[in-house]
């Protein structure tokens, strides 16, 4: 006879409801793999009185965690509200009624990740968080147990699948960047506040989280460096397609010599390598570890089903036992190591990507390349289309990319630039991504 496990669910949305189908109509299924049966005792929402794209059983529905956290039947609760301080309180008042926890929430443990870990071994219970980095993929045990004898030298790549949907149809589709966002968030893709998407903030949380396991070390969310989506413009990404290159928002944590480099930016990536090829809302990661050299994660981010897939797998490991003995015995959790040295900012190495808006009058090409080659900086290519011929002066796109520099000297000669005679705006900038260990096949 299957073993019965008793569930409070905080939050319905987009995951919570997808959960809790997975749950009533797989019932018998999952008994039948598992020998567990879960029984949706208690969902907690906001709004009872909303329509829910699922048929809840009758009384389970409630606005308030008082009657879940005291129900001695339930013996795991699964939050998916998002969120950090409200969810924080509800989390650690979970562990400390004797409840394990399953979240999905990256931004609750990449704030108050220490916390929450901290309250769980105080109180003898487990959280669960395979759901908050990297969706579907089962990417956080594949990196704390499938890699354990591995030290991680570097884990990168496309965490935020909102991202990478509108990236995708604004080149492919010549669509806006606004009605790109849109339909990810019809979709279910980007998070309540869609502001955490498009400005890195959900990559450089669930980038924390990667870090702290793969490097096991205490990361800190303040030490990422993050720059988002939001100002990303189509010329870019065609300018980068005609070098062969496409652009992603690439989450990278690389531990170097001088120390631990977590950045979040749009990146150019060489069309050749895998992670180029990873189109809407889907995430992919590489990590690269010492004997096991590089291994690849793909999948769906985001997402109701995938999300609500990670998050079934968590409640079988913890309702098996299996999560509290990872948790109790594995000294891989973010709260039980010191933070990791960082790596002086501008420091990275890497070909740089400039776009320059100038005005096409004599000297001015020449005018650029003396600002950079002041600054050290070796142009690899340079290119610039002839414009409209309709009279007048005319400001245009002139496109360079230089050989590997260090970040800061390409700092410098932007700033330098936006003083040059015929430089209209500040220049744009991207990375272009080098993999480390030489290629991720
Ligand atoms: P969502 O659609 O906005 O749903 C949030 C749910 O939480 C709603 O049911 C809401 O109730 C409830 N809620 C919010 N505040 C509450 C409060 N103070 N008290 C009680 N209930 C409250 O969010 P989601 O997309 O499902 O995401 C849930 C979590 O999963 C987040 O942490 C998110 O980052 C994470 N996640 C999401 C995805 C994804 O693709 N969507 C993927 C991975 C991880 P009402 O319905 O009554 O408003
Ligand atoms: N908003 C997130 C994304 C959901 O777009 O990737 C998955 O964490």
């Amino acid at each position: 006879m299957a073993a019965r496990i008793g569930i409070g669910l905080v939050g319905c949305g987009v995951v919570g409801e997808a959960l809790a189908r997975m749950l009533l109509e797989q019932r018998a299924e999952i008994a039948a793999r598992t020998g567990l049966e879960f029984e949706l005792r208690h969902v907690v929402v906001r709004d009872p009185a909303k329509r829910r794209g699922v048929q809840l059983p009758g009384g389970v529905v409630g606005p308030d965690t008082a009657a879940m956290l005291a129900d001695r039947d339930v013996r795991i609760v699964v939050e998916l509200m998002g969120g950090t301080d409200r969810a924080r309180e509800m989390v650690l008042s979970a562990l400390s009624s004797g409840k394990d926890v399953v979240t999905a929430n990256k931004a609750l443990l990449a704030v108050h990740g220490r916390e929450v870990f901290a309250a769980a071994r105080a109180a003898g219970r487990c959280v669960a968080f395979e759901a908050a980095v990297a969706g579907g993929i089962p990417l956080i045990e594949s990196v704390r147990r499938g890699l354990i004898g591995n030290d991680i030298e570097a884990a990168y790549g496309i965490l935020n699948g909102t991202c990478n949907y509108i990236l995708t149809r604004m080149l492919d589709n010549n669509a806006s960047y606004a009605h790109a966002l849109a339909e990810a968030q019809r979709l279910g893709y980007a998070e309540a506040d869609p502001t955490l998407d498009v400005d890195g903030t959900d990559s450089a949380h669930k980038l924390t989280i990667l870090a702290s396991i793969a490097m096991r070390r205490s990361c800190e969310l303040a030490r990422v460096r993050v720059s988002g989506i939001a100002g990303i413009e189509l010329i870019d990404l065609a300018s980068g397609r005609e070098l062969g290159y496409v652009c992603k928002l690439l989450a990278t944590a690389r531990q170097y010599e001088d120390g631990l480099d977590l950045t979040v930016e749009p990146t150019f990536v060489p069309k050749e390598h895998p992670l180029a090829a990873v189109a809407g809302p889907f995430n992919a990661v590489s990590v690269y570890g010492s004997a096991a050299g590089h291994t690849f994660y793909y999948g769906r981010g985001a997402g109701g089903a995938p999300t609500a897939s990670a998050v079934l797998s968590d409640m079988i490991e913890v309702a098996s036992g299996n999560a509290g003995r990872v948790f109790a015995q594995l000294a891989v959790l973010p709260d039980q190591t010191p933070p990791p040295a960082y790596r002086p900012a501008g420091e990275t190495v890497a070909r740089h990507y400039l776009r320059i808006g100038l005005a096409d009058r004599p000297g001015g090409i020449g005018r650029i390349a003396s600002t950079l080659g002041a600054e050290g900086i070796s142009i690899a290519t340079i290119t610039q289309h002839e414009p409209p011929r309709n009279g007048g002066v005319h400001v245009v796109p002139v496109i360079v990319t230089t050989h590997p520099v260090k970040r800061c000297a390409v700092d410098r000669a932007i700033r330098s630039m936006t003083a040059v005679d015929g430089v209209v705006s500040r220049p744009v900038c991207i990375p272009v991504f080098s993999d480390p260990g030489g290629g991720a096949g």
